[in-house]
C-alpha cells in the first residue's frame, strides 16, 4: 500500500470514527463505559481482539445501514445520546450490537454500507443488519434487504476474499429478528387473527438462514429469541403503558418455542453446538418486572412507557411537519425509560438488557 492509500485509510478511519462517535487512542481500544474497563479488558485478553463480529436483521441490530430517505431514524431525536446526533441507530444511543461488540472487547463493526471505507475497518467484522427488514418482504415504504438478501451481500464479500474462512472460523455472529414480518402482517391485517399460522414460516425460514450461515463456516451463531412484543409501547399504549398485552405476548412464546425446536436440532446435527439463543424475552421481562433495578435503586419508573412518543396517534417519535415543527415529546430523563420509541430500547434498556444476557453471552467466547 502507497502512502497516500494509507493515509487515506487512516483518514477514513478517522473519520468513521467521528461518525461511529467512538474513539481510537493510540491503537488501542478506548473504552465506552468508565464502569466496565476490568471486564473489558479480561475480554480483550481472552479473545486477542481478533475475532469478528458479523451481524444480520433488522433495528434491533441496525448501527447505521438503513436508507437515510426512508427512515425516520436519520433524524431528531435519534442518537441523540450516543454518538451525538442521528446516525442510523434506532433508539437514542448504543443498540444490541454495540453491546455484543463490547462483550467481545472489539469496536462495534461498521455498517455495510460502510464497506467502501478500507481494511482498517473491516477488522471488527461487520453489520449487515437494515432496520424494518425480517425473514420475508415486510414493509412496502421501508425497501431494504431481507436475511436472505444480507447473506447474500456477506458470501460475495467472501467470494472476494475480503473476508477469508480463517475470519469466520474465529468469528461471532449475531442475528436479530424483532418482529417486522409479524407487525407487517398485523398491519396490513388490521390484527393479529391468523397471525399463528405465519410463525412456523418465520421459524423455518430464519432455521433456513441461520443454516446457511453455519454452512459459510461460521462457527458461534447467535440469534435472538423474539421480544415480549405485547410489552412494547406499540401494544401496551392501549392501556397507557400499564400492562403488557397477554395475546401477543403467547404468539411470542410460541414462536420462541418453534425456535428452540429449530436450534436444538441444528444444534445436534452440526455436532458443534455452533447456535445460541439470545433470550430477549426473558432478559425484557426481568428488567421489565424488576424496573431495571440494581443494588435497591430503581432505574425504570414506568418501564412500559416510553421517551418518545407522537403527540397524537398521526405521529411518531421524530415526526415533524411541513413547517418543521416537532409533533413528538421527548422525556427529559432518558436514562429512566426502558424504551425509547413504540419498538425500540433507549441506551440504557439495552445496556439493562446486555446485563440480563451477560449468562448466555459467556458461552459465546
Ligand atoms: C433509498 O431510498 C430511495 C427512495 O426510496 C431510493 O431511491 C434509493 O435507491 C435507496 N437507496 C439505497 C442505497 O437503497
Ligand atoms: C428476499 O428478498 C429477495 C429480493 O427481493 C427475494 O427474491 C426473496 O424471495 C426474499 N426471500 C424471502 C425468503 O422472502
Ligand atoms: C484471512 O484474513 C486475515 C485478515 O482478516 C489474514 O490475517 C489471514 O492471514 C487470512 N487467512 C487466510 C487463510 O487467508
Ligand atoms: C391485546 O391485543 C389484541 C390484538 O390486537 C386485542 O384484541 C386485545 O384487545 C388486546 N388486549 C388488551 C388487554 O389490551
Ligand atoms: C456428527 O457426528 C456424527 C457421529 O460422530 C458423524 O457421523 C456426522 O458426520 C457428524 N456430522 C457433522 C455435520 O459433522
Ligand atoms: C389524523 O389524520 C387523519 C387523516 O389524515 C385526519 O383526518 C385526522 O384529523 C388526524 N388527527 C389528528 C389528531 O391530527
Amino acid at each position: 500500500m502507497d502512502t497516500k492509500k494509507l493515509l487515506y485509510c487512516v483518514l477514513c478511519y478517522f473519520f468513521l470514527s467521528l461518525l461511529s462517535g467512538q474513539q481510537v487512542v493510540q491503537g488501542h481500544l478506548a473504552p465506552h463505559h468508565h464502569h466496565d474497563h476490568s471486564h473489558r479488558h479480561r475480554h480483550l485478553i481472552k479473545s486477542g481482539g481478533s475475532s469478528k463480529l458479523f451481524v444480520f436483521g433488522d433495528s434491533y441490530a441496525d448501527t447505521g445501514n438503513t436508507n437515510k430517505s426512508s427512515s425516520t431514524v436519520w433524524k431528531d431525536p435519534y442518537g441523540i445520546t450516543f454518538p451525538g446526533k442521528p446516525a442510523g441507530r434506532f433508539s437514542d444511543g448504543r443498540v444490541l450490537t454495540d453491546y455484543v461488540a463490547k462483550s467481545m472487547g472489539i469496536r462495534s463493526p461498521i455498517p455495510y454500507r460502510w464497506r467502501k471505507f478500507g481494511i482498517p475497518l473491516l477488522i471488527y467484522g461487520m453489520n449487515f443488519a437494515y432496520g424494518g427488514m425480517g425473514v420475508f418482504p415486510t414493509y412496502a415504504s421501508i425497501p431494504g434487504p431481507n436475511i436472505t438478501t444480507q447473506i447474500d451481500f456477506f458470501q460475495n464479500l467472501i467470494t472476494d476474499n475480503v473476508f477469508n474462512i480463517s475470519d469466520l472460523q474465529s468469528s461471532v455472529t449475531l442475528v436479530t429478528l424483532a418482529g417486522n414480518d409479524y407487525f407487517a402482517y398485523i398491519l396490513k391485517n388490521g390484527g393479529a387473527q391468523g397471525l399463528e399460522s405465519l410463525i412456523p414460516k418465520v421459524v423455518t425460514q430464519l432455521t433456513v438462514d441461520l443454516e446457511r450461515i453455519h454452512g459459510l463456516g461460521a462457527k458461534k451463531i447467535a440469534v435472538t429469541a423474539l421480544q415480549p412484543l405485547g410489552c412494547l409501547p406499540w401494544s401496551t399504549t392501549t392501556s397507557s403503558f400499564q400492562q403488557c398485552n397477554g395475546t401477543y405476548n403467547s404468539l411470542v412464546k410460541y414462536h420462541n418455542l418453534l425456535l428452540e425446536q429449530a436450534v436444538a436440532k441444528l444444534n445436534k446435527e452440526t455436532n458443534d453446538s455452533a447456535f445460541v439463543i439470545i433470550d430477549l424475552y426473558a432478559s425484557f421481562m426481568s428488567v421489565i418486572q424488576n424496573k431495571g433495578e440494581e443494588q435497591g435503586s430503581i432505574k425504570f419508573e414506568n418501564p412500559l412507557k416510553p421517551c418518545c412518543f407522537g403527540i397524537s396517534s398521526n405521529y411518531s417519535c421524530g415526526s415533524v411537519d411541513e413547517s418543521g415543527a416537532k409533533k413528538y415529546a421527548l422525556c427529559e430523563d432518558r436514562q429512566s425509560a426502558f424504551f425509547f420509541d413504540f419498538v425500540h430500547p433507549t441506551q440504557e434498556g439495552w445496556l439493562a438488557v446486555y446485563a440480563a444476557l451477560q449468562p448466555t453471552l459467556k458461552q459465546l467466547f
